[in-house]
């Protein structure tokens, strides 16, 4: 039998979709939680986060160390689900999805950028990239050519048939950011991307976020970065899980 009436959240989110399609928002968090239990001790990593991220917008994340900067990266990614409250990113709701469905829809939506790289040891830096493109259903030729174009963007074609130990710190971080760009996703989520790096290297990685800026993406980037701070058009600073200010 049809349902008459719409339930209570199914209206919020009617509403949500409405908010989002008229102020051109590309996530949408509404009162996340998100709690780590160790035995009896509870950790509000996240606490009541409301946000709205609209198209193009690049944003920094700032906050002392355990502020919850990392856990709220993996919930708008969908690398970890919230214990409360809705996530919207691109008009879907990826608080509501399951493992499988939310593994493809971060494929194509999302690149992450990590601090400590995460490359695959195994795999050389060309390999790397065609990672995710094989997941997505790029043919072996295309992998191939956009993996090139890709390494040569981050000034590494020549490192191609590299193993990541065989890279320094600052090329797996370059290798990992032509990575995230592989599917070409419309939003990208970086976790102190240079907070190992020095600063020359940290200076190319801010120019290769400047460049997706320029090229349209949605950027959110949790850093106490002065470089990448002052690409942001906002700043947003957390402290034990919830915003305390923006600028
Ligand atoms: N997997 C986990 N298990 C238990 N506690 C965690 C876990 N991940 C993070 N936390 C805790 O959640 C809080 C927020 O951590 P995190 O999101 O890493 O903050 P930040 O990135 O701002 O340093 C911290 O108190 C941290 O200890
Ligand atoms: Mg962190």
């Amino acid at each position: 039998m049809e349902k008459e009436f719409l339930e209570p959240t199914e209206l919020e989110d009617i509403d949500s979709l409405n908010e989002i399609r008229e102020e051109n928002i590309v996530i949408l968090t509404k009162n996340l939680f998100k709690n780590y239990e160790i035995g009896d001790f509870i950790v509000k990593a996240v606490c009541d986060v409301n946000l709205k991220i609209k198209e193009r917008d690049f944003i920094v994340f700032k906050g002392p160390s355990g502020a919850g900067k990392t856990t709220l990266l993996n919930l708008i990614g969908g690398l970890d689900s919230p214990n409360e409250g809705t996530i919207f990113s691109n008009g879907v709701k990826i608080s509501d999805l399951q493992e499988e469905s939310l593994s493809i829809f971060r494929l194509i939506n999302t690149g992450f950028v990590f601090q400590n790289y995460n490359l695959i040891s195994t795999l050389t830096a060309e390999e790397n990239l065609m990672f995710p493109m094989n997941l997505a259903g790029m043919t072996l030729k295309e992998q191939r050519e956009k993996a090139l174009s890709l390494l040569k963007k981050v000034g590494l074609g020549d490192r191609r048939e590299h193993l990541p130990f065989q890279l320094s710190a600052g090329e797996q971080q370059r290798v990992a950011i032509a990575r995230a760009l592989a599917n070409d996703p419309p939003i990208i989520l970086a976790d102190e991307p240079t907070a190992n790096l020095d600063k020359n290297t940290s200076m190319f990685i801010r120019d290769l976020f400047n460049d997706m800026k320029k090229d349209g993406k949605t950027i959110l980037i949790a850093t106490h970065d002065d470089f990448l701070i002052k690409l942001a058009n906002r700043i947003i600073t957390f402290e034990d899980g919830k915003i305390t200010s923006e600028e």
